[in-house]
């Protein structure tokens, strides 16, 4: 009797580790499966994907010819990990407009609600270098978030994100960042994030006002600015819409764009940065923070973080030279869980495999 119950005891032993051992094989199973159909994961969150409502989330992301792919994986990577109503601008040039639409009529993306604009490239006139090889001249459409209540007329409230980024995190809670009375914007700073940390030991001074701007230009000198204070990144903010027409930060914007054709006064030391010196001007010492893991970036200027780190933030930026859909990436698979096919056959991510081949 006593053997028996003994055995009894091992034979149910014997079935739980068994259990164990194959629950855990159909979790990794279900874990290859996620991983080689990614799509298919992104559809799980949402099994009742019907019309959303409340109020509406505001997004504003360009998207240019040569690189539609980054503005799909942005949008996709937005839409599916939120539940919130979620509206997005889509700023474009005219020639661009039939291959977004083919590319949005796919069927992982149909119920997207957006609106797609074209720039108006005389916004730029008189404003930007004459010149048709400058860095403003071929790159338009980075303005275009100088120009946000031109493109949210009645809105309180909108997010502007560059199209080299994916978001893992819920969009609202970006949406919420809190805006004082007299900030009408919110961006990341680059001294005191997680982020930070990595340029000061990459690239000279470009965290702080001096590696932007020229302060050896009278008109740069006049304004007091302290050359040490810590410049931010442009590529994310949650702009309050009211306080940016209160205090015409378009037209402040554009006089130093004009003034900067003029008196060559950004610094040369970040080569191409057109976008940010302006910005830094207008907003010093007056603009809102961002929730830092609402913000990881560098991802484009080499593999500084850890995956597991990676992982749990909330949006990340391929600011710098390595772009996720090109060669050299770091983290691609995260940007791969979000990128949809171009029907047109036109992008094509750049992948190791396929360079073998
Ligand atoms: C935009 O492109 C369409 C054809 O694709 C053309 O008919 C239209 O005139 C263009 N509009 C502008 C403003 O260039
Ligand atoms: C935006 O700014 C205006 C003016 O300061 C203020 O009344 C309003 O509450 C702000 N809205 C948000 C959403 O922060
Ligand atoms: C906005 O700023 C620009 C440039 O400083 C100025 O020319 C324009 O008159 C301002 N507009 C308003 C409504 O204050």
């Amino acid at each position: 009797n006593l053997c028996f119950s003994v055995n009894l005891v091992i034979l149910v032993l014997l079935a739980v580790a068994f259990l164990i051992i194959v629950q855990r094989n159909l979790l990794s199973l279900s874990d290859i499966l996620h991983k080689e159909n990614p799509a298919e994961l992104s559809q799980n969150l949402h099994p009742d994907s019907g019309p959303r409502s409340g109020d509406e989330i505001l997004v504003l992301i360009t998207a240019t010819e040569d690189r539609l792919g980054a503005t799909m994986t942005a949008i996709n990577s937005i839409y599916s990990n939120t539940k919130a109503n979620v509206v997005f601008t889509i700023v474009t040039l005219n020639h661009t407009v039939q291959h977004l639409n083919a590319w949005l009529g796919e069927s992982k993306l149909k119920s997207i609600k957006h609106r797609i604009v074209i720039f108006d490239p005389e916004l730029l006139k008189g404003k930007i270098s004459q010149d048709s090889n400058s860095v403003e001249a071929s790159k338009p459409l980075a303005f275009a978030r100088f120009y946000l209540p031109l493109y949210f007329p009645e809105a309180e409230k909108a997010i502007y994100l560059d199209d080299d980024v994916i978001v893992q995190g819920d969009i609202q809670e970006l949406f919420e960042t809190n805006l004082k009375p007299g900030q009408a914007a919110a961006f990341s700073d680059d001294c005191d994030s997680t982020s930070a940390k990595g340029i000061i030991r990459g690239a000279g001074n470009q965290n702080n006002y001096m590696g932007f701007l020229d302060f050896r230009k009278e008109s740069i000198k006049k304004l007091g600015l302290r050359a040490n204070t810590c410049s931010f990144n442009p590529g994310v903010f949650i702009a309050n819409l009211t306080e940016w027409k209160n205090q015409n930060i378009t037209g402040q914007l554009q006089h130093w764009m004009e003034l900067n054709t003029h008196e060559d006064l950004y610094s040369k030391t970040l080569g191409d940065s057109v976008i940010t010196p302006p910005l830094l001007i207008v907003f010093y010492k007056r603009h809102g923070a961002i929730d830092p893991m609402w913000h990881i970036r560098h991802l484009g200027a080499g593999n500084r973080y850890s995956f597991q780190f990676v992982k749990a933030a909330k949006l990340l930026h391929w600011n710098g030279h390595y772009k996720p859909w090109g060669r050299g990436a770091a983290f691609t698979d995260l940007w791969d869980l979000w990128y949809i096919q171009d029907p047109s056959g036109k992008f094509h991510p750049i992948r190791r495999h396929e360079d073998k081949e």
